[in-house]
């Protein structure tokens, strides 16, 4: 399938007016943004539509296993914070559905690419958040990645994704800091606290570790995504550095990262991590994790419930835009 939509995507490069293209990627070694108006080529114009869509629909979906604990918060302080947070996140795929519509896309037609499960969002978050502590391990460790995949996004090629990534990271900083406080407090707590979070970390550490993707040598079209500065870093040094920033994290915690393989190699200052299983991740994809279904179903039941609103919002327009014209 890979070389298929690699052979796919070059093809349709070479159709392009090669002027055009020279012009176009000029612009971009020389780190100019490109603007909604400015001639792209369509491959550049489908991959960012995938890509911005699809973060879009993550930070969507990614409200509901949050969602799940915001009546169930232990204090008001934390259902406060939580609430702030999970807000944040509409917030971004807000931004990010605009970004995405600047592209020719109607917000209509990604929602319902969504819905009928042809677009994908991150496999992350068909993953259930069971105790508390999920919430901790969710805000470090999910937050976390995030961070990690978007700083580097800030300077992206497409000027309206870029610009959305500086309030967005800015944002996933404190979403990421409220969770490893909340790990923190658990972890001295009592005895049964401090299991909550190990065991919490135990079932988000390989799950957070395949939110960069699959390996670079089966990743699709990176070498054409890196030159057109969609991505900046490769999904392995990415990973490599959650790898390195998490572990000592986890060790001023008192915890235990769940991989009998980690090891720290002072040669090249990198810690040494197990193997992935790429075979839970592509299930999970393909959408067989523990919670897609209920997740797709909580989502199309929400715009389903939405509607009426939809409908007054228009019916107000027309109203205020009849008067006008009076
Ligand atoms: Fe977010
Ligand atoms: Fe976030």
């Amino acid at each position: 399938m890979y070389t298929t939509e690699f052979e796919k995507q070059k093809k349709l490069v070479s159709t392009e007016d090669p002027e055009k293209l020279a012009a176009f990627e000029a612009r971009v070694a020389a780190d100019e943004f490109i603007e909604p108006k400015d001639w792209m080529p369509e491959a550049y114009r489908r991959t960012l539509t995938r890509q911005i869509s699809q973060h879009a629909h993550s930070e969507i979906v990614g409200m509901l296993p949050e969602g799940n604990w915001i009546s169930r918060a232990p204090s008001l302080r934390r259902k406060a914070i939580l609430l702030a947070k999970v807000q944040d996140e509409a917030g971004h795929g807000l931004y990010l559905y605009s970004a995405a519509e600047t592209l020719g896309t109607s917000r209509q037609e990604m929602i319902e690419a969504l819905h009928s499960g042809k677009a994908k969002y991150s496999t992350i978050f068909n993953y259930p958040t069971l105790t508390w502590a999920d919430i901790g391990a969710v805000g470090w460790l999910v937050d976390g990645a995030a961070i990690m995949n978007q700083v580097p996004l800030q300077r992206t090629s497409y000027g309206p994704y870029a610009r959305a990534m500086v309030r967005v990271c800015k944002e996933e900083s404190f979403h990421q800091r409220q969770g490893y406080e909340i790990m923190m407090v658990m972890c001295a707590g009592t005895a049964d606290q401090k299991r909550m979070a190990q065991d919490a970390l135990n079932r988000w550490w390989w799950p957070s570790l395949m939110m960069f993707g699959p390996s670079d040598a089966e990743s699709v079209n990176s070498a054409q995504s890196a030159q057109w500065r969609i991505k900046l870093f490769s999904n392995d040094e990415l990973r490599q550095r959650m790898v390195d920033q998490t572990v000592p994290q986890a060790e001023f915690l008192g915890l235990t990262v769940p991989d009998p393989d980690l090891k720290f190699n002072t040669d090249t200052g990198h810690y040494e991590f197990g193997a992935i299983d790429w075979s839970e991740f592509t299930n999970v994809l393909k959408g067989n994790g523990p919670c897609n279904k209920e997740r797709l179903k909580t989502r199309v039941k929400a715009w389903d419930d939405g509607a009426w609103f939809r409908e007054a919002l228009v019916a107000y327009a027309d109203k205020k835009a009849a008067r006008a014209a009076a």
